[in-house]
C-alpha cells in the first residue's frame, strides 16, 4: 500500500493544527443535538475543514446538502460560501430539521434553508444546472438515485461528493446478507461503481473520514 494509515494520534495532530474552529462548532452543535437524542453520525472535523477548504478553492456560492442531521455540514458549508452564497439542506426527519434550524439560528447562520421531506422528491422538483457543489450524505440505498439527480442539478464544472464511500471499512469486501450493514455497504459499492463509470464525472475517493467520493462534472 502507498501512503500512511491515519491513527488517532495523527488525526488529533491534524485537528489541533488545522480544525480547531470546526471542532468548537461541532462541540456546540452536537451538545444541543445530543440532548434531543439525535445520533452522532455527522462528518468528522477533518472532513469539515477539507470541505470548507474545497468550497473556498472553487469559489462555490450555491451548495446542496443532502442529509442535514443537526446542521453541522450545512453550517460548515454556509460559512464557506459567505453571506452572498446559500446552502439548501434536505432532511427527512422533522426532529432533525428542527434541531438543525435551532442550531443554525444559535450560530447566527442565516444562509441555509432546511427543507423537510424525502430528499429525492425535493431534488426532482429543483431546476437543473444551479449548484456548484452537492454533498450526498443521507440514506445509503438512495445514493445512486441521489447521484443521478445530482448530475442534473449540478452546473457544468461543479463537484459532486458522496460521504461514506469506504463504507465503514467494508467497501472492498464481499459482504454477506446477514451482515447488519449489508444494504448500506452494497448500496455504496453500487454508487461507487456508477460514480467511477459515469462519463460526465472525473472522480476519486478521498480517504478522509469514512471516505468521500468526489467528482468534477463535465457535461
Ligand atoms: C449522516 S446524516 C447527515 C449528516 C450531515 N451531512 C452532517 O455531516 O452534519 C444523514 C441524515 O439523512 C437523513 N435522511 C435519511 N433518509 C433521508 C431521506 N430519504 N431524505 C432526506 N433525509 C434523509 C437522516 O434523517 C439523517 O439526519
Amino acid at each position: 500500500m502507498k501512503g500512511t494509515p491515519l491513527t488517532e494520534e495523527i488525526y488529533e495532530y491534524i485537528v489541533q493544527h488545522f480544525a480547531l474552529d470546526e471542532r468548537a462548532l461541532l462541540g456546540r452543535m452536537s451538545a444541543r443535538a445530543e440532548k434531543a437524542g439525535i445520533p452522532m453520525i455527522m462528518i468528522g472535523e477533518d472532513q469539515a475543514k477539507f470541505i470548507a477548504f474545497f468550497l473556498r478553492a472553487i469559489g462555490a456560492k450555491r451548495v446542496l446538502d443532502v442529509g442535514t442531521l443537526f446542521g453541522y455540514s450545512a453550517a460548515i458549508m454556509a460559512r464557506s460560501v459567505g453571506d452572498s452564497g446559500e446552502v439548501v439542506s434536505l432532511e427527512y426527519s422533522e426532529l432533525h430539521a428542527k434541531v438543525a434550524k435551532d442550531n443554525l439560528a444559535q450560530e447566527g447562520i442565516k444562509n441555509v434553508s432546511v427543507e423537510v421531506g424525502p430528499a429525492l422528491e425535493a431534488m426532482k422538483r429543483m431546476p437543473g444546472n444551479t449548484f456548484d457543489f452537492i454533498l450526498i450524505d443521507a440514506d445509503k440505498p438512495n445514493y445512486i438515485n441521489y447521484l443521478r439527480e445530482a448530475l442534473r442539478l449540478i452546473r457544468n464544472g461543479g463537484v459532486i461528493a458522496g460521504d461514506n464511500a469506504i463504507a465503514w471499512g467494508k467497501v472492498a469486501q464481499q459482504v454477506e446478507p446477514d451482515d447488519p450493514d449489508y444494504a448500506s455497504v452494497t448500496a455504496i459499492q453500487a454508487f461507487n461503481e456508477e460514480f467511477a463509470r459515469e462519463k460526465k464525472l472525473f472522480g476519486i475517493i478521498i480517504p478522509i473520514g469514512d471516505g468521500m467520493a468526489m467528482g468534477v462534472v463535465q457535461k
